[in-house]
C-alpha cells in the first residue's frame, strides 16, 4: 500500500470522536492486522523473552511486580509474562484499546501451546474483562492510564517492560512518564524498552525507506503524522539524554540499522531539522533495545 492511502485513511479516522473505532474496523476487514495472526503472537512471544532475559541478567529477584507501559489491543505481552510465572501484572494503557475476541485469540494459541492449561477461562460475550484479567492471569489492566501518575505505590515494581510506544509519545510528556518511572521502580528494578525508530509507514510501503521522514520538517509532518498513529522522530540520542536526565544509567544497549544504511540515507536530501542536529551514525539507527537501571543518589 502506498503510504500516503495509510496515511489519508488514518487522518479521515482521526477526524471522527469514534476514530479508535472505525480504525479497529479497519485492522480488522482491510489491513487483517487484527485479530493478531500465530505469527504476530510468536513474535509477542520472543519480545517479551528479550524483556525476560534483561530481568534476569540485571534483577534481583527470579519473580517479581512487573509493569507494562501501553499495553495495547490484545495484552499477548502481559498474558505471556503471566505464563512465564510472574503473578502480578500492571497492563497501562493511555488508550482503552483492549478487546476481549482480541485478548482470547491470544489466549487460544496459548493454549494451543500449553503455555496457560486448556481449562484457563477465556472472556465471555459478557464478562468482566478486568475481574477476569486479575484473578485468572494476575493482570492489573489500567486503561486508559495515566503513566504520568500511575497511582502505583512509591518503590513497588520490580520489573517495567514496553515494547514500541515510547516513539508514539509526544517529547514533553516524556520527562514527567520517566520520573514517575523512577518513583515506582524499587532500587534494585529493571527497564527494559524496545524503541521503533524508523518511519512506521515503511512497514506498509516498502517503496519507501526506514529513513522516510527525514525528509519532512515539524511542519510539514504534521500532515502525515495522525493522531491515531502519532510518531515522535525523536532519535536515540534523544532518549539517552532523557534516561540521564531522569537518573537512570543504562547497563545494555543494542541498537540496530540496515546494513546498506548509507546508501539508503543519501537516496533523498534530509531536511534541515536533522541534518543540523543529528550525525548520519545517529540518523542511521532505525531501533534499540534498551536496559535501565537506577543511578544511586
Ligand atoms: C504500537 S502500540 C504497541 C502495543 C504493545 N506494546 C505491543 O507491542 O503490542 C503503541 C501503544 O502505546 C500506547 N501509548 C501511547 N502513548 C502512551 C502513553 N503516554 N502511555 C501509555 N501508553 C501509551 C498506545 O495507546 C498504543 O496502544
Amino acid at each position: 500500500m502506498n503510504f500516503r492511502m495509510k496515511c489519508l485513511a488514518q487522518t479521515v479516522f482521526g477526524l471522527f470522536p469514534w476514530g479508535e473505532e472505525i480504525n479497529y474496523w479497519a485492522q480488522r476487514n482491510l489491513s487483517g492486522t487484527l485479530p493478531p495472526s500465530r505469527k504476530r503472537y510468536e513474535k509477542k512471544l520472543a519480545q517479551a523473552l528479550a524483556h525476560q532475559e534483561a530481568f534476569r541478567k540485571y534483577g534481583s529477584r527470579e519473580q517479581g511486580v512487573v509493569y507494562e507501559i501501553g499495553c495495547g489491543w490484545h495484552l499477548a505481552m502481559a498474558l505471556v509474562f503471566h505464563s512465564f510465572g510472574y503473578p502480578d501484572i500492571k497492563a497501562l494503557d493511555v488508550n482503552p484499546h483492549v478487546r476481549a475476541e482480541l485478548v482470547n485469540s491470544i489466549l487460544g494459541y496459548m493454549k494451543e501451546d500449553h503455555r496457560i492449561p486448556k481449562e484457563a477461562p477465556l472472556i465471555g460475550p459478557d464478562g468482566d474483562v478486568q475481574k477476569i484479567l486479575r484473578d485468572a492471569y494476575g493482570i492489573d489492566l489500567m486503561v486508559p492510564g495515566d503513566s504520568r501518575s500511575t497511582g502505583m505505590q512509591t518503590e513497588s515494581i520490580d520489573y517495567i517492560y514496553s515494547q514500541e510506544v515510547f516513539e508514539h509519545i509526544a517529547p514533553e510528556l516524556i520527562p514527567d512518564i520517566l520520573a514517575e518511572c523512577y518513583r515506582v521502580l524499587k532500587r534494585d528494578g529493571v527497564i527494559s524498552l524496545y524503541i521503533c525508530y524508523s518511519d512506521h509507514y515503511y512497514d506498509v510501503d516498502k517503496s519507501i525507506t526506514p529513513y522516510h521522514f527525514y525528509r519532512y520538517t515539524e511542519t510539514a509532518w504534521r500532515k502525515y503524522n495522525s493522531p491515531l498513529h502519532y510518531v515522535n522522530r525523536l532519535r536515540h540520542v534523544d532518549f539517552l539524554r532523557f534516561f540521564r536526565q531522569a537518573g537512570f544509567k543504562v547497563v545494555e544497549e543494542t541498537v540496530s540499522r540496515p546494513v546498506n544504511w548509507q546508501e539508503q540515507l543519501s537516496r533523498f536530501p534530509i531536511c534541515d531539522d536533522f541534518a543540523s542536529k543529528y550525525s548520519m551514525e545517529e540518523l542511521s539507527i532505525t531501533s534499540a533495545r534498551i536496559v535501565l537501571k537506577k543511578c544511586s543518589r
